[in-house]
């Protein structure tokens, strides 16, 4: 009852994407796979030459538009649907007129146009990556965020030489981080946010020399490589992933460039790094719905331009420090969700009865000293929601982290149990 053969013939595989065509839901995982299928098929077919049969007799004279001229046939070709009719327009031997493509003078040649941009953000197209992508050398910008893009980023786009920005945010891509991207010679920006990518984080990604990195809501595990403190990015996003381990201490050396630092909901364990506060320039940083444990390092004070500050849904203790709550540009502090059992007086006078700022602080161990505090003793429904006794230390995704506190010695044992499996 609606699945699919292992390989559907042409016809079910018609039927399948003529139905898709017509409506607006997401694909199923059945109907991912089986496009995925077919991505892999064409590339066992196609071994290294490429080989497009339709539009054979237009002409093209400029050989670069000539060859964008087939990567966009093969897309087209490789697109199951396409409900708004985005590629109607894809005919015909003058590419720089086809819907999302964007020409410009060659680099090489002024009067000769090249492909500099294709923009498909929000087509709502279904389909596949095909491996004639790699003949767009031109491009600058691709972008193909929030499609139903399916399978893997080719090979082939370490071709793309003048590739800036790449953004697949927002698909549905599988596999493996796509090492590819890392020998894209140019590129700068990568988002490849919102796919179903898994395993490991590569630490060469880190020593790219990228300004923006976007992985979140994927599936990558396995913890964040210590290449992390050598990056150039501006912007690092990992959120929602189950990284686990610790964040590293070499967080600290990316001072220079670093503004955005987002590694919220990820399994974290450990403390959070005393080097945290030298990140000098960054103006958010959110390491909330962790499990991170001890106390905010005091160090935290050197965070001079953050304005978000979010410790929120870990497992911190100790007491908020003032000097925190005084940060200079700071407009949203929360710690909420923790167990703290007490903040620094100037807390809640500098952030709480400021309209345009914010300070959350409810649901720690503040007992009568602040509002919605957890309740002192053990609540059986929910224990560790509600009251103060802490949560067992994560036994999954455990990082050595000799200065976070010893956990019980029952839950020692039964964590070493684990890990001995
Ligand atoms: C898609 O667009 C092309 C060119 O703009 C047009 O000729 C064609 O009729 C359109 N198809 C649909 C189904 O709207
Ligand atoms: C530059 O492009 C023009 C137009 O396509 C072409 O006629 C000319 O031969 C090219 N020049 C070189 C040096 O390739
Ligand atoms: C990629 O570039 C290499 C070397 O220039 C070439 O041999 C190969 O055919 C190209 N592949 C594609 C799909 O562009
Ligand atoms: C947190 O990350 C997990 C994946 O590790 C994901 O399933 C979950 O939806 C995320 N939670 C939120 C609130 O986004
Ligand atoms: C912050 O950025 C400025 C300007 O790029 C740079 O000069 C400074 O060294 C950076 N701060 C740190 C702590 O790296
Ligand atoms: C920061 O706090 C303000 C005031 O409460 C709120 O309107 C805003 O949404 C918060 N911003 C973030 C990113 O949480």
């Amino acid at each position: 009852m609606g699945t699919l053969p292992p390989f559907p013939p042409l016809l079910a595989a018609a039927v399948v994407f003529s139905f898709l065509s017509s409506s607006c839901f997401s694909l199923t995982s059945h109907e991912a796979a089986a496009i995925a299928r077919r991505q892999l098929l064409n590339f066992e077919q196609h071994g290294d030459h490429v080989h497009i049969d339709i539009d054979i007799k237009i002409k093209v004279s400029n050989p670069r538009l000539a060859t964008a001229h087939r990567a966009l046939h093969a897309l087209k070709r490789a697109l199951y649907s396409d409900p708004s009719n985005f590629t109607g327009n894809w005919a015909g031997p003058d590419v720089c007129a086809y819907n999302g493509v964007l020409c410009v003078p060659s680099l090489d040649n002024a009067s000769a146009s090249a492909v500099a941009s294709l923009d498909m953000n929000a087509a709502d197209v279904a389909g596949y990556l095909p491996r004639e992508i790699g003949l767009l050398s031109d491009l600058a910008v691709l972008h193909l965020n929030s499609n139903r893009f399916c399978g893997v980023i080719p090979e082939e786009i370490t071709n793309m030489t003048q590739l800036y920005e790449l953004d697949v945010s927002n698909n549905r891509l599988v596999g493996a981080f796509p090492d590819a991207v890392l020998r894209v010679p140019k590129l700068s920006y990568l988002d490849i946010r919102f796919n179903d990518f898994e395993g490991p984080i590569p630490p060469e990604l880190f020593l790219r020399p990228y300004d923006a990195i976007f992985l979140n809501n994927n599936r990558f595990t396995s913890g964040i490589p210590d290449t992390i403190g050598r990056s150039t990015a501006s912007v690092i996003v990992l959120a929602n992933n189950d990284l686990g381990g610790c964040i590293p201490a070499t967080i600290g050396q990316a001072a220079p460039t670093l503004d955005e630092f987002v590694f919220l909901n990820n399994s974290l364990t450990g403390c959070l790094p005393v080097e945290s506060g030298l990140l000098a320039n960054a103006t958010v940083f959110d390491v909330s719905r962790n499990l991170l444990t001890g106390a905010i390092p005091a160090t935290m004070d050197g965070l001079a331009k953050v304005e978000q500050l979010d410790l929120s849904h870990n497992t911190f203790t100790g007491i908020v420090p003032g000097d925190v709550c005084e940060l200079p540009v700071l407009t949203n502090l929360s710690v909420s969700y923790n167990f703290f059992a007490g903040e620094d007086t100037q807390c809640g006078s500098v952030l709480d009865a400021k309209p345009d700022k914010s300070f959350e602080d409810e649901a720690n161990c503040m007992g009568n000293e602040r509002p919605m505090q957890r309740s002192a003793g053990a609540d059986a429904a929910e224990p560790y929601l509600a009251s103060c006794r802490r949560p067992p230390p994560a036994r999954h995704h455990r990082c050595d982290d000799s200065s976070s506190e010893m956990p019980p010695s029952s839950l020692l044992l039964k964590s070493r149990h684990v890990q001995i499996q």
